[in-house]
């Protein structure tokens, strides 16, 4: 069994363990991959949005999978290219990926489906989003409408922050495209929880809830980032709110997708906030977290292969999807100054001292055999234990040997 893997940060280096790990014994290659994921599939140098390319490497050498992990490439419309070229693909089509890649969208669909979220209001010119200001009380939530890399969302505390904010997106152009119209909403409060699930357009099968950490520095402090940090279980997630969620987001999110003609199989992420209302949902991604599944699926107890197939098969209902009953912690190297601009080519030492934990790499390279540093978030240190202060501190302990120069990363993830 042949499988490519789409991506090459964190996320799919997790993913290319849990693939590589299957009874099925796959044979992995991975576009374009990363130093640590050239350790279990040969990398490929494709960019994860270079679809023709992409398209001919499979064509030429027909893979059992396509697993597309990344967004860009999901929105862009990958799988529905592969399932044209009858090359079977594990995520949604660009037709269902629009949850993630259109908040207009994807306030939309909730609104119509009566799935709880913020309320909201969409705007495609400054003068009438920021009359609607003048008319909302602060803190309010600002946020451009296409993909911006976590980063496209603005929690202004006053009326001048929130005028601010509309102006650098809409007029300064800070998200590019994606702020040409804006989504302004109300500032909920609560706990997060991030929920991904499987499913194959009519099942739905949640995973163990998780919790990332957004801002850059401890405290929740500084920019947003990609995430700095994750722990699984969350301990917020009781099992009376998982009856709840599926009733009232999960189900219905999937069936009013299927009634949208926009059916919906790979991995759903559900951003939830517990507010004093009950659960809501902050955003929908069409895929697997980044780190969270970095403390996702080193739990998971069943075969990753196995659950593709059946989630493109639509036979989700008749798999088993087992967890491990543990807790797992993931810490993230950072490169000095990201999320803004950082240096790259930076040698790492000491991974052969780690112990008691798995490095995943996220922004990593091989320069003339030495590892480098070749991105923001640079690597992921994932512990398990029975419970999750022993993870954490696992996860802590493991990562003192490692080094390079800038390297900074949070202090405080998983103390809520
Ligand atoms: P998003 O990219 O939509 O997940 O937003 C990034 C972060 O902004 C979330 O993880 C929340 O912490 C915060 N956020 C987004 N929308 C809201 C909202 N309506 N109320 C409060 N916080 C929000
Ligand atoms: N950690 C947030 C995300 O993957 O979008």
């Amino acid at each position: 069994m042949t499988i490519l893997l789409i991506g090459g940060g964190g996320r799919e280096h997790a993913i290319a363990t849990a693939l590589a790990a299957s009874r099925h014994k796959p044979t992995l290659y991975a576009a374009p991959g990363n130093a640590g994921i050239a350790q279990l599939a040969t990398c490929l140098p494709i960019a994860a949005t270079d679809l023709d390319t992409l398209c001919d490497w499979a064509v030429k050498n027909q893979p059992d999978l396509v697993f597309v992990a990344p967004d860009d490439p999901l929105a862009l419309g990958l799988v529905d290219r592969l399932e044209q070229l009858g090359i079977a693909a594990f995520g949604p089509r660009a037709n269902a990926a629009m949850l993630e890649s259109s908040k207009v969208f994807s306030k939309g669909f909730m609104q119509q489906y009566n799935i709880p979220t913020a309320a909201y209001a969409t705007f495609d010119n400054e003068e009438d989003a920021l009359a609607y200001l003048k008319s909302q009380p602060t803190p309010i939530v600002i946020k451009a409408d296409g993909l911006a890399l976590g980063k496209g969302v603005i929690i202004a505390q006053t009326p001048d922050e929130a005028e601010a904010a509309v102006l650098s997106m809409m007029r300064d152009g800070a998200f590019g495209a994606s702020g040409s119209r804006v989504v302004i909403e109300e500032c909920m409060t609560g706990p997060e929880v991030t929920v991904l699930a499987f499913t194959d357009g009519t099942t739905v099968v949640p995973m163990p809830a998780s919790q990332d950490h957004k801002r850059a520095f401890d405290g929740d402090k500084g920019p947003n980032t990609g995430g700095m940090g994750a722990i699984c279980p969350s301990p917020h997630y009781t099992p009376e709110l998982a009856e709840r969620c599926m009733k009232t987001i999960f189900q219905p999110t999937i069936d009013g997708m299927a009634a949208e003609g926009r059916p919906f199989k790979g991995v759903i992420y559900f951003g939830l906030m517990l507010t004093p209302d009950g659960p809501k949902v902050i955003e929908y991604n069409a895929r697997f977290g980044d780190p969270e599944t970095q403390v996702i699926l080193p739990l998971l107890d069943s075969d990753l292969v196995d659950i593709c197939h059946a989630t493109i098969n639509g036979t989700l209902a008749d798999l088993p999807v087992r967890w491990r009953n543990s807790a797992a912690a993931c810490v993230v190297l950072a490169s000095g100054g990201y999320p803004g601009s950082y240096a790259k080519g930076l040698p790492i030492t000491g991974l052969d001292e780690v112990h008691n934990a798995t490095v995943y790499h996220a922004g990593t390279a091989l320069k003339d055999g030495a590892l480098v540093t070749n991105g923001g978030r640079v690597l992921g240190i994932t512990a398990l234990a029975d419970n999750l202060p022993e993870a954490l501190a696992n996860a802590y302990t493991a990562l003192r040997p490692i080094h390079f120069d800038g390297m900074f990363c949070r202090h405080d993830i998983g103390r809520l």
